[in-house]
């Protein structure tokens, strides 16, 4: 038997926690009231504003899983940056290597030794040859779509509704009755989306099939799971039918792995046997430092050399950034890939985040919640509707602001940070099982508080 959530309990319970945050952080209160003086909304960028609470908490330290606030409270931190920290934070030997290398030159637009082995590891990883390299995985988004362009000589890029790739204009898209648009929160987008963009659901092989014929995308750009809208996972066959149609039609794959390296080593590229022409990534490579990468084939690589073989293109082409390969992000990523994100600690945080799902799992059957939880590798995620969602349009509609807001104030109260958007939860390598076991008795606790 599942039940509803009682709105009216919700609404007392979310009051209790709101009341309970504020008065356990007063000089975060304080620091935010003073930021009100000189930053737009009290914060630094608009997604602190998302947290749940009156007021973001403010840092004092982090280390590994764990940080404490300015008010002194201590956390399990299983939001990890939204991923920028999913090698932990501040792990000492990518600590170690920043600190080397901010004291013998952090960018000089010249090639360090870092490079190549950088290269090779990730070619490694994603079974592509080529890399180059980015600040964060929007550019190396935007660089790989450029790319497709020129290569295709086509102008559309094809993207799954509710995708995030970054701020990338032509991704900011949804389907509504089988027409591309702009999604509601797209601030300022420069022309109308439908101009540079095709949007089907995801896992829908019938509406990719229709849009690729079309003939005129260059390239289908794609989580090979859908992180950011909860996550979704491709169904039996679809990324078989998604490789087999692109290729049939002209139009290149490119595989955006920033989240889905929570699936191991080489993302899920590596983990599922994908063939894709691009790869693109970032947040985590660098243990937080700026840095990302984009990978490509033999074949897209000697088509790109065309285009940046002369210096006028290579220089203000469209692809580039002027610290886009500096000497401490390449520094960071190797320390990274080679001593911190590794196959071992892959293993280690995989089995974390299965018992991370068992405890959810059973918690929410205790309760008869009609919940579901999905799981990525590392990555949890739990959700408001009974089965998973089959694509971004229904998970959507299932988003429940005030049930979310209540989770994750109830979590924070309680010490343990979950990602602001939907619930999800991430497991770095110095998580532990007393880290995981913390918060299926808190969400146990949240549940008992809302069924019984
Ligand atoms: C799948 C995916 N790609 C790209 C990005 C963009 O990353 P960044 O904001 O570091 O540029 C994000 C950010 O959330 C993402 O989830």
């Amino acid at each position: 038997m599942t039940r509803p959530v009682d709105r009216e309990r919700l609404r007392e319970l979310l009051r209790t926690e709101e009341e309970r945050f504020v008065e356990r952080h007063p000089r975060s209160r304080g620091l935010f009231e003073q930021g009100q003086r000189s930053l737009l909304a009290g914060v630094p960028m608009p997604w602190m504003t998302e947290w749940a609470g009156a007021f973001p908490v403010f840092v004092d330290e982090a280390r590994g899983a764990h940080f404490t606030d300015v008010d002194g409270n201590a956390y399990v931190d299983f939001c990890l940056g939204d991923t920028g920290a999913m090698a932990g934070h501040s792990p000492p030997e990518t600590a170690g290597a920043i600190a080397a290398q901010a004291a013998r030159g952090v960018t000089l637009m010249l090639p360090t030794e870092d490079s190549a082995w950088v290269g090779d590891e990730l070619g490694r990883r994603f079974g592509l040859p080529y890399w180059q390299f980015a600040l964060t995985a929007t550019d190396a988004n935007r660089f790989a779509i450029r790319l497709a362009r020129a290569i295709t000589r086509r102008p559309k890029v094809l993207v799954y509704a509710w995708c995030y790739h970054g701020t990338v204009d032509e991704t900011f898209a949804i389907a509504v009755h089988g027409e591309t648009r702009s999604r509601p929160d797209n601030v300022g987008p420069p022309v109308d989306l439908a101009v540079t963009t095709k949007a089907i659901e995801w896992n829908d092989t019938e509406a990719l099939e229709a849009a690729l014929a079309e003939g005129d995308i260059a390239c289908v750009l794609a989580e090979p799971a859908m992180t950011n809208i909860g996550i979704i996972l491709p169904e039996p066959g679809y990324h078989e039918a998604l490789r087999a149609l692109t290729r049939e039609h002209g139009t290149l794959l490119v595989i955006d792995e920033t989240h889905t390296i929570c699936a191991g080593p080489g993302g899920y590229t590596q983990a599922h046997g994908l063939e894709p022409d691009l790869v693109t990534l970032g947040k985590p490579i660098a243990g937080g430092v700026p840095a990302a990468a984009y990978g490509m084939g033999e074949e897209v690589a000697a088509n790109v050399e065309e285009y940046l073989g002369t210096l006028e293109v290579s220089d203000v082409g469209g692809i580039g950034g002027t610290l886009s390969g500096n000497a401490l992000s390449l520094a960071a990523t190797r320390a990274t890939l080679e001593r911190v994100l590794t196959t071992e600690a892959f293993e280690r945080m995989i089995a974390l985040g299965a018992r991370f799902e068992a405890g959810v799992t059973d918690a929410i059957a205790a309760h008869g919640a009609p919940w579901h939880v999905t799981r990525l590798g590392c990555r949890v995620e739990y959700g408001f509707r009974e089965a998973p969602p089959r694509n971004g349009s229904e998970a959507a509609a299932t988003t429940d602001r005030d049930l979310e807001r209540f989770l994750h104030l109830h979590a924070l109260n309680r010490g343990i940070l979950m990602t602001p958007f939907h619930n999800m939860a991430l497991m770095c390598p110095a998580t532990t099982e007393a880290d995981v076991d913390d918060h299926t008795r808190a969400f146990g606790q949240a549940l008992d508080a809302l069924f019984d």
